[in-house]
């Protein structure tokens, strides 16, 4: 049976990652003795747990003419996402990330973008066969806005499934682009930003709820440890729960559960069960360090999946 083709539209960056015992706060000087450069990116993670989960999946990027645009390359193409259509941007260097991960493997991160913010709408129309060949396109926003907006605006004028993975989020979030997006998966914090509204437990439905109304059709709010909101027109509203397992490093949770869920529904599942598939693929990415270093396979998400039920 023909895979029907998911297309990532975002970032790429060299992760370099730093262990640290505790996220250091404002004017405060930590020691790390451990530090490792890892290829990650937003966009760039996603593309590689969907081929890791044996989507048929391209990438749409920038890069620049350097080793890490290589390093990228092969990590990809390892995966088995065709990455044929990176686009090498002159006089600037493919983007960075400097990634603190603390001992209960929570992150804080801070994105050089470099050759990110080079990918124009022109890239995109350069481009728009693989908008044409796909079914679903997956977005977040590590790359100019106006690219964000005009590549969600074509896809769905073409007909495409839309998933927008709002991180991070910029204070001039664009409102135009929630008419254009199918599903969006903020985590707690950039639910915040995005409604204004507190990231208590208590104000998750109501602020998902508040994403609906401005014509969003599936909301899903990933909470970490506590799992995943669900608001949806096809599946209703529900709680999905986290698994208990022992984090190390949280990098890419988020973009691996984006790309788990997109390789399910071309699968034919409808969203629950989608996001509950995607909840495993998390569950497993936690456990393990770096970004795309961390993304497991089809068969190990299954395994997993088996002792789960034995
Ligand atoms: O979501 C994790 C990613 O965010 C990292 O790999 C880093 O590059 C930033 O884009």
């Amino acid at each position: 049976m023909e895979k029907k083709k998911i297309l990532v539209i975002g970032s790429l960056n060299i992760d370099m990652v730093i262990n640290v015992d505790h996220t250091p706060v404002t004017g405060e000087t930590i020691l790390s003795d451990h530090m490792a450069m890892v290829p990650g990116g937003k966009g760039a993670n996603q593309a590689c747990a969907a081929g890791c989960l044996g989507a048929d999946v391209v990438m749409l990027g920038a890069v620049g003419e350097d080793a890490y645009a290589d390093m990228q390359r092969e990590s990809l193409g390892k995966a088995g996402v065709d990455v044929s259509y990176l686009v090498r941007k002159q006089d600037v260097s493919t983007g960075l990330a400097v990634v603190t991960v603390n001992r209960d493997g929570d992150n804080s991160i801070v994105v050089i973008s470099g050759a990110n913010m080079a990918l124009t709408p022109a890239d995109i129309d350069a481009n728009e066969s693989l908008i044409r060949e796909c079914e679903l396109v997956i977005l977040q926003l590590e790359i100019p806005l106006d690219t964000v907006c005009y590549a969600a605006k074509r896809a769905k004028e073409l007909g495409k499934k839309v998933v927008l993975d709002p991180a991070p989020v910029p204070n001039d979030f664009p409102e135009e682009l929630y008419q254009y997006v199918d599903i969006i998966k903020p985590n707690e914090t950039e639910l915040a930003r995005l409604t204004g509204m507190g990231s208590g437990d208590a104000d998750i439905a109501p602020a998902a709820s508040l994403l609906r109304g401005r014509g969003v059709k599936n909301v899903l709010v990933t909470l970490g440890e506590k799992g995943v909101y669900l608001d949806s027109e096809e599946c209703g509203r529900c709680m999905i729960p986290a698994h208990k397992v022992r984090a190390v490093d949280t990098t890419a949770a988020g973009d691996s559960f984006t790309a788990a869920l997109a390789m399910m529904l071309m699968q034919g599942k409808d969203i629950r069960e989608a996001a509950e598939f995607a909840n495993c693929v998390s569950a497993i990415v936690v456990t393990r360090e770096g970004a795309q270093s961390s993304i497991p396979t089809l068969e190990e998400v299954i395994k997993y999946r088996e002792g789960l039920a034995s």
